[in-house]
This record gives structure tokens, sequence and C-alpha cells, in this order.
């Protein structure tokens, strides 16, 4: 479908849910990058794809029934702190519009909506998540304007690398990317990222960054090696979408899944590693890729800060550190976060 078609689509939806609008900017341009990026990662040195691609309708729903596993602890974590801190964290930042990098499913986001609407006695309030979930945003769209009198969703189905830019404006943004997902950037590419959110924000807005945090190896590798096989499913998830996207004869079966809590960089890495001597073809890219068995590839590291080391990252960035708000056994924080590079409106 192209993205005028989607374009239109979007525009049919929100004549459906007039308090819904969705920009979608999944079309022929998504396919390019998603091509480009495996072309060029497979050939790499060792090969990598970026987890970014983890996320079709299946990755999505695989990703959800993670955040349920008993070993998966980031997720129930962060909720708690939001339960506890939701209030506090929305009061600190003056917020009165939310704006969610990788939403997904928005659940967790309740903690920060019910305190900015109802605390303020909001009567035009505005959430805005980006995802490339279309199924994820729409479905929470209609969810929490049935809860939430006053709310407009204005969605956005992109890519929050590349889609910033087309973001509506909108009062004292509390800016939100929880989940940990800012660990799945390498150094260098969340050194940029973070430095475009402090060029992107108002002097009138906050960053919130879910981070997950240093802690022993056992707990780290059981959460990304559960014993259900979930993760497993959710790694290989990038396998079965190049397969269908880009024409692909990945055998999902020649794969096994590979995740190891790598202390001196501290991160977890997660691989695929070939079983078996196999040539594999991406018809779409005009490639073929051979890989002995034991071969790996690399598909998401996923990083564990300590708060020393994550407020040296946003200083170095062109954001302050404002507030920090931890669980008892320090498991995971959400750091409040201003920029220094603001720009006024
Ligand atoms: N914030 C949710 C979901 C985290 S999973 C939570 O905390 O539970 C990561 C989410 O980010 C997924 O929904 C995925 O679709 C989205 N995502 C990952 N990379 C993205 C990108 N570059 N642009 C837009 N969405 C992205
Ligand atoms: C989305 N992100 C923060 C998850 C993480 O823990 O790095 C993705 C994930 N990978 C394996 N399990 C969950």
């Amino acid at each position: 479908m192209t993205s005028s078609a989607l374009q239109f689509e979007a525009l049919e939806f929100a004549s459906v849910v007039p308090d819904v609008r969705l920009d979608i900017y999944r079309g022929e341009e998504w396919i390019t990058s998603f091509a480009n990026d495996v072309h060029r990662g497979l050939l790499a040195d060792p090969p990598m794809l970026p987890p970014k691609y983890f996320y079709d309708a299946r990755g999505s729903e695989l990703f959800d029934a993670i955040c349920e596993l008993p070993e998966y602890y980031p997720t129930r974590t962060e909720e708690a702190i939001l339960a506890a801190h939701g209030a506090e964290i929305v009061n600190a930042a003056a917020a009165r519009s939310l704006v969610e990098l990788g939403s997904g499913s928005s659940l967790k986001t309740e903690h920060l909506l019910r305190p900015l609407i109802l605390d303020n006695e909001l009567e035009d309030s505005l959430y805005v998540p980006i995802d490339f979930s279309e199924s994820a945003v729409r479905e929470a769209a209609v969810r929490l304007i049935g809860e939430y009198p006053g709310l407009r969703v204005h969605g956005v189905i992109g890519d929050f690398e590349k889609h910033l830019g087309g973001l509506p404006p909108a009062e004292a943004r509390l800016i939100a990317f929880l989940g940990g997902t800012i660990g799945n950037f390498a150094p260098d590419e969340m050194h940029f990222f973070l430095r475009r959110l402090a060029l992107l924000a108002e002097p009138d807005d906050s960053l919130l960054i879910g981070i997950d945090l240093v802690k022993d190896t056992e707990e780290l590798e059981s959460a990304y090696n559960d014993s259900a096989g979930v993760t497993a499913a959710f790694n290989k998830n990038v396998l079965a979408s190049i397969n269908s996207n880009l024409a692909g004869d990945f055998d999902l079966d020649a794969w096994e899944h590979v995740a190891f809590f790598d202390r001196e960089n501290s991160w977890i890495e997660m691989r695929l590693r070939s079983s078996i001597d196999q040539i594999v073809r991406i018809s779409a890219i005009d490639t073929v890729v051979s890989f002995a068995a034991g071969d790996e590839i690399r598909t998401e590291i996923s990083r564990k800060f300590t708060r020393e080391a994550f407020t040296a990252a946003l200083e170095s960035s062109g954001l302050e550190l404002s507030g920090w708000f931890t669980d008892e056994n320090e498991r995971f924080a959400l750091a409040l976060a201003d920029s220094q590079l603001a720009s006024g409106r």
C-alpha cells in the first residue's frame, strides 16, 4: 500500500473516531529503509540487524507477551514506579500535554495521563504517541479517549529516529520514552538521539526516560532467556519479518537464540546463531549470504546503566537531570530531565 493510501485510511479512521488523528509515515519509505538496513547489516562484519525491525504486528504481540513473563522484571518495575510517582512527575514537570516515543500499547502511560488530566482539571488535553506499530497506536487511542473525556490523541505511525519533526505543537510537553527502549541504541546513537531531543525541546518541555539499571548477571540473563521461549521467538521474528517484507528465505528452525550480559559494555547482547552451514537468499535486495554453523548475527543490545553513567550521558547531550525515580531494589529508574539547549518558541 502506498503512503497516500495509508494516509487516506487514517483520515477515514479519524472521521469515525473524531478525537483521534493518525499521521502515517509507514509507506514505501519504510520498506526502502528496511531493505537498506538489512543489506548493510548482513554484509557487515560482524553481521547485525537493527532491533527496530522486531516490531511488526507479530513482534509487537510477542513483546507484549515478554512484558508478562515472570523473568522479565522491567515492565512491572517501571509500572510500579509510575504508579507510585506519576503524579509527582507530572507536577515536577508542570506538564500540560504528553508525547510518548515508542508508546507500544500505552498501558503504563495511564499513570501519567491520569494525573495530567485529572489533577490539572484539563477539559481539553493532547496525547501524542509515536510508534511503528499502527495496530498498537490505534487500539491505545480508542481505549484512552473512551476513558478520558476531553482527551485528543494525535498519533504518529512512524520512526522516532526520522519523524519527530512532524510532531504537532503542544503546550508544556512531557516527552516520555519508557520501557528502557533508549538502551536499545548503541552509545553513539543514544548520544545523537538525546541531543536531538535536547534541541527539539521547548523551554517548558521536560523529558522522562525509563532506563534499566545494572544488577547481577543471573537476574539480567534470565530476563532475556525466559523458560517459555518467548524472547527466542521475538528474536527470530526479525528473520520472519525479512522473509515476508523482503522475500527472504531464512529457515527459522536453523537459528538459535543467544542472550548474554556483557559486563564490560554493560549491555545484554542478543544474537541469532546459525545451527548449520546455510545459504540465505533475500530476493527483494538481490542479496545472498552464506553462514557457517556457529556464525552469529547481532540483533539487539539492551544497555544497563548506573545513575552516574546516565547522568553523564544526559549532560554530554545538552540535558540536565531534574528528578530520579526508582524502585526499592533499584532495578529500574525513570530520569526526568530538562534541555539546556531549549530554543524557545
Ligand atoms: N513503551 C512501551 C513499549 C516498549 S517496546 C513499553 O514500555 O512497554 C519498544 C517500542 O518502541 C515498540 O512498540 C516498537 O514498535 C517501538 N519502536 C522501536 N523502535 C522504534 C522507532 N525507531 N520508531 C518508532 N517506534 C519504535
Ligand atoms: C524494548 N526494549 C527495552 C526491550 C529490552 O529489554 O531491551 C526489548 C526486549 N528485548 C528482549 N526482550 C525485550
